[in-house]
């Protein structure tokens, strides 16, 4: 495992990912239609490279991962923001999205399980949205479905593709293995789409980083291919999490919580806290300004939901011990009650 491997992957990881899909999803693809790259985050960027320029269009709805928009604008794409509020569940509808494309539309990129909200989209959900996709048939599909496997409805894990075949000429399904198998450090990510895309893919990453590290392939090929009672067990254990972790948010004056259905992150409201006042004297102004507050006055790191394009909210990660998160909640509730009323 010390050489460099195939730019697109080793054939026995391709042959993993493929058995993947077609265990997992029902979904068939020949091992053209696949590559594999430094993590799922290169196989994002790279597609983006490779497919746009000036002038380009990329729907991206709000609340988003933060590193969609940043890339967009790193190929010199705009990024077209829609927002999804709570109301929405945090989701596209397809009037919204209708509403978004324009002749100059490259891309819709979807986050089911969502970073930051957990929000995923239900059969009929995603169904309004591959029917507005078939009417435009210039726009092409991106899914990030790196938390498929961090769910906790009941619900079946829904791609468009099996919703609707016909998409699969422009669909780039983006995945991985640092959620699943909770091996973000290995950094091995995966993309299937078009073969003349997957194509375009590897001629970005063999001049930029050439293949992914060799045993790290091997390491993704073993986890894909391996016993997968693991992720029962993760999901049972983020599920604690996050419903003990909700109701400590619930608890605070202030904070509004709604459980999210997937990954591992809440993404609370802070509204009721705009307008109060520190111990030192200063006003909380925005969503930022709490997290800074947490952060200076019970040491505990959330991140800002203006970040991700949705304010006010912030955005708390649930991945780490429980002991852990009941100890940062009762700090940030203490931290709530030092504060004056607006
Ligand atoms: C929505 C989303 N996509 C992609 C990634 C990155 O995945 P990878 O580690 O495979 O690059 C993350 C990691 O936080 C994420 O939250």
């Amino acid at each position: 495992m010390t050489r460099y491997g195939p730019v697109n992957g080793t054939l026995r990881l391709r042959k993993a990912i493929a058995a993947k899909y077609r265990r997992e999803n029902g979904l068939s693809f020949g091992l053209d239609q696949i590559t594999v790259g430094v993590g799922a985050k290169q196989v994002i960027y790279n597609a983006l490279a490779a497919t746009i320029g000036a002038g380009d269009e990329v729907i991206i709805p709000a609340p988003y991962w933060v590193s969609y928009p940043d890339m967009v604008m790193v190929c010199d794409g705009t990024p077209v923001i829609v927002p999804c509020g709570e109301n929405a569940g945090f989701k596209l509808t397809g009037p919204a999205l209708e509403a978004a494309i324009t002749p100059g539309t490259r891309w819709l990129i979807l986050n089911s399980p969502s970073n930051p909200t957990g929000a995923c989209y239900s059969e009929t959900e995603m169904r309004a949205l591959t029917e507005v996709l078939m009417r435009h048939p210039h726009v092409a599909l991106m899914t990030d479905d790196i938390y498929e496997h961090i769910r906790f409805s009941d619900e079946p894990f829904i791609s468009p593709l099996a919703l609707e075949p016909r998409l699969a000429g422009r669909t780039l399904l983006v995945n991985g293995v640092s959620k699943t198998y909770a091996m973000p450090g290995f950094r091995i990510g995966y993309g299937v789409g078009p073969a003349d895309l997957i194509r375009a893919i590897s001629v970005i990453q063999s001049q930029t980083t050439s293949a992914a590290a060799s045993p790290s392939m091997a390491a993704a090929a073993a986890a894909l291919d391996g016993d997968q009672g693991f992720v029962a067990e993760a999901r049972a254990a983020y599920r604690l999490r996050r419903d003990r972790t909700v109701a400590l948010l619930n608890a605070i004056d202030g904070i509004t919580c709604r459980p999210p259905d997937g990954a591992f992150y809440v993404f609370p409201g802070v509204a009721g806290l705009i307008g109060r006042r520190r111990p030192d004297g200063r006003v909380l102004v925005s969503d930022l300004d709490v997290a800074l507050y947490f952060l200076e006055e019970a040491g505990v790191a959330v991140l800002d939901g203006t970040a991700y394009g949705l304010s006010p909210y912030l955005r708390l990660s649930i991945a780490a011990a429980l002991p852990d998160l009941e100890t940062a909640c009762a700090r940030l509730k203490t931290a709530c009650e030092a504060l004056q009323p607006a």
